[in-house]
């Protein structure tokens, strides 16, 4: 028989709002993401809205993203926004230095950023450049996309095509100044923070909120010192936490070997989903951390770097990050949401790398092709969490070992969304295995259960460009309901979202 888990929902003591943020996304100037993902130009036989490629854009609009970050990365510390503005044919060329020393052609800029997002119905998050351009260019950079003055800022951005100011909800300091955004020490950087901060005026009436650098992965010195320094600065503090197979295995392998996208084995499967539940550890220490600091959780923890991070697709440019898309990266996403959700006290924000052709992404294209991965299909049927209710669930029941490690077997987060359906989202991480499920329902009397099940006959199942729909969601009508509990059998290796109504 399968083993059995017991899912415990407190519909009774609703907790925090799980905020829609969590469901954004990144988009860097980076290998194939922003030229052939999203933009494409005017001129292009791929069919195209005023350059932005029309599959894609359609394919972001179904998933109703609720943020997307630009334009990095490593590349926000060395990019210059006077450099995308104007005529196409007149910007500047530069050299994308840290990512495959590919030509820049900045067609793609602040304009087409800004109305991007709101192509797609996004917040915009923008990162601005400390490393190599300083107070003065971010304060402008602010200027020119939020003020409706008569400075000469402004006529320049009419002049330039765009008339209203466009609303700006995100801006940041600096990224990785720990690293590739300066090399810097986390004093030093505070320094810089509020020096700088101290210049950022986004125009009367605008939402935009202040994020500062954070820490990489469990650097909680670094949220320490930020957090003396100028937690009374910033409405937010990032946190970069990626998901590296050879990282997580015991014993630890390297950064340059991280593995396979496609080709592996239950070990490394482990890795990675092992890799997906030290998010919980990591969130939890920083929040310690700003509970120090911010007992009123005033500054949001925003993960605004996470997700997968294999070795590149064979064949491809090394620096482009381009890798392919399994369902082991479905499951790693299914367990980072619902952690997201269980701290959605203070993740407010959480963006996912990245969002076209690089890492894990939601899309991937080759020409005028273009197909979901598994990932996009997990942000599909987790959409009904963005803004819910969240509600405390309680696992108990089978772990998932591989080599005297041991993680629990299923995986599960609930919340009435704002439609007042309640969603619980389970994951079954065991690749073998299959779990039987018996959720307890306090507090709510739900009259039918329904849902979306995705899984695939391989732990490496990926879409291919010939073969798009091999791992796609299914009805899941397994679920039943007698009285406050739902009975079902959770496949081996799949994610699982049911709506109680
Ligand atoms: O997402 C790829 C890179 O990873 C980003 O540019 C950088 O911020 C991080 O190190």
């Amino acid at each position: 028989a399968a083993p059995a888990a017991t899912v415990a929902v407190q519909a009774d003591h609703p907790g925090p709002v799980i905020a829609k943020e969590i469901y954004g996304q990144f988009a860097e100037h980076l290998g194939r993401l922003i030229y052939e993902g999203i933009w494409v130009g005017p001129d292009s036989p791929i069919p195209n809205i005023h350059g932005y490629r029309k599959d894609v854009v359609e394919a972001l609009k179904a998933l109703h993203v609720p943020v997307v970050r630009w334009p990095g990365g490593c590349f926000a510390d060395e990019y210059h926004w006077r450099d995308g503005i104007g005529p196409r044919d007149k910007r500047p060329v530069r050299v994308n230095s840290n990512w495959g020393g590919v030509e820049e052609s900045n067609a793609f800029g602040t304009h087409e950023f800004m109305d991007f997002s709101e192509l797609i119905g996004a917040e915009a998050y923008v990162n601005g450049n400390l490393g190599t351009g300083g107070p003065q260019e971010m304060a402008d950079w602010i200027s020119y996309m939020t003020a409706d003055t008569r400075s000469t800022l402004v006529q320049e951005r009419k002049a330039n095509g765009r008339d209203k100011p466009w609303t700006l909800h995100w801006f940041a300091v600096g990224n990785e100044s720990w690293g590739c955004g300066g090399n810097m020490r986390a004093d030093y950087y505070a320094d810089l923070l509020r020096q700088t901060r101290t210049y950022l005026k986004p125009a009367p009436g605008q939402p935009t909120k202040i994020i500062a650098v954070g820490p990489s992965d469990d650097d909680t010195a670094w949220t320490e010192t930020i957090m003396a320094r100028a937690g009374k600065d910033i409405d937010a503090l990032s946190m970069h936490y990626y998901d590296v197979a050879s990282l997580n295995s015991v014993p630890k392998g390297t950064w340059k070997a991280k593995g396979s996208a496609t080709q592996f084995n239950e070990t490394e499967w482990f890795a990675s989903v092992f890799g997906a539940y030290q998010t919980d550890v990591l969130i939890s220490h920083h929040s310690a951390v700003m509970d120090k600091y911010d007992p009123e959780k005033k500054v949001a923890l925003v993960v605004d770097e996470w997700g997968t991070w294999h070795d590149p697709e064979p064949g491809s440019n090394p620096g482009f990050l381009y890798q392919q898309n399994s369902l082991r990266d479905a499951v790693v996403a299914a367990v980072s949401l619902n952690i997201f959700h269980a701290h959605a006290d203070r993740v407010r924000m959480a963006n996912i790398a990245q969002m076209v052709n690089v890492l894990q992404a939601m899309i991937l294209t080759d020409g005028p092709r273009m197909l979901l991965t598994p990932t996009y299909h997990v942000f599909d049927m987790y959409q009904g969490f963005q803004g819910a209710t969240s509600l405390p669930v309680v696992v108990t029941g089978p772990d998932y070992s591989v080599g005297g490690r041991t993680v629990p077997a299923v995986s599960a987060s609930a919340g009435r969304g704002t439609d007042g359906v309640t969603r619980l989202a389970l994951a079954n991480v065991d690749p073998g295995k299959a779990a039987t499920v018996q959720v307890r329902l306090a507090g709510l009397k739900a009259g039918k259960v329904g849902g979306r099940i995705l899984t695939a006959p391989a732990m490496n199942s990926v879409n291919s460009f010939d073969h798009p729909q091999v791992v796609a969601p299914a009805p899941f009508k397994d679920a039943k309901l007698s009285g406050d509990t739902v009975s079902l059998t959770l496949p081996a290796k799949s994610v699982v979202v049911l709506d109680l109504q």
